[in-house]
C-alpha cells in the first residue's frame, strides 16, 4: 500500500493507506483521532468537518492521497485543555446535547472565526447551515459563537 505523509495538527504522520481511502477513516482508524465523527459519509450533514489549509472541509469526501502538503487541524488540535475560545464559549453556552455533531460544529466555526473575527448574521447563518444537529441545538450554538466573538473582540 502507499505511504503518505499527513500533517496533522502540527504532527507528521506516515500512514499505509489505499489514495482513495476517505480522510474521515484515517483520521479516525489509522491515527485514532475519533473526535471526528462519521454521520453520513456523502457531503449531507457536515459532521466529518475539519480544517485544511485554513478552510472547513467535509473529511468523507477527502481522499488521503489529496492532503499531503496540506495542514489538517481536527477537535483534537483546537487545545488539549479546553482553552481554545470556541471550546470556552460551548462550555459557557452548555451547547451539547448527545454532543455528536459538535466536533464538526465548533471546526466550521473556529473556520469562520480565523478567517473573520466580526462574521455577519448571514455569514454565521451559512455556517450553522453546515452541520446538522438531532438534537437542535442551533439556538445555543448560536449563542455560543456569538460568546466567541466578544472573547476574540475584547
Ligand atoms: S459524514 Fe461527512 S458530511 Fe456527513
Ligand atoms: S448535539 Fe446531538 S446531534 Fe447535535
Amino acid at each position: 500500500m502507499p505511504q503518505f505523509s499527513l500533517t496533522v495538527n502540527n504532527n507528521k504522520y506516515d500512514v499505509d493507506a489505499p489514495a482513495d481511502m476517505p480522510l474521515l477513516w484515517v483520521l479516525r482508524d489509522l491515527l485514532n483521532m475519533t473526535g471526528t465523527k462519521y454521520g453520513c459519509g456523502v457531503a449531507s450533514c457536515g459532521v466529518c468537518s475539519v480544517i485544511i489549509d485554513g478552510n472547513p472541509v467535509f473529511s468523507c469526501q477527502r481522499t488521503v492521497g489529496s492532503c499531503v502538503n496540506k495542514k489538517i487541524i481536527t477537535i483534537e488540535g483546537l487545545s488539549t485543555d479546553g482553552s481554545h475560545p470556541v471550546q470556552k464559549a460551548w462550555e459557557q453556552a452548555g451547547v451539547p446535547q448527545c454532543g455528536y455533531c459538535q466536533p464538526g460544529q465548533m471546526m466550521q466555526v473556529v473556520a469562520m472565526l480565523e478567517k473573520n473575527k466580526r462574521p455577519s448574521e448571514e455569514t454565521i447563518d451559512q455556517v450553522m447551515n453546515n452541520v446538522l444537529c438531532r438534537c437542535g441545538t442551533y439556538h445555543r450554538i448560536r449563542k455560543a459563537i456569538h460568546l466567541a466573538i466578544d472573547s476574540l473582540n475584547s
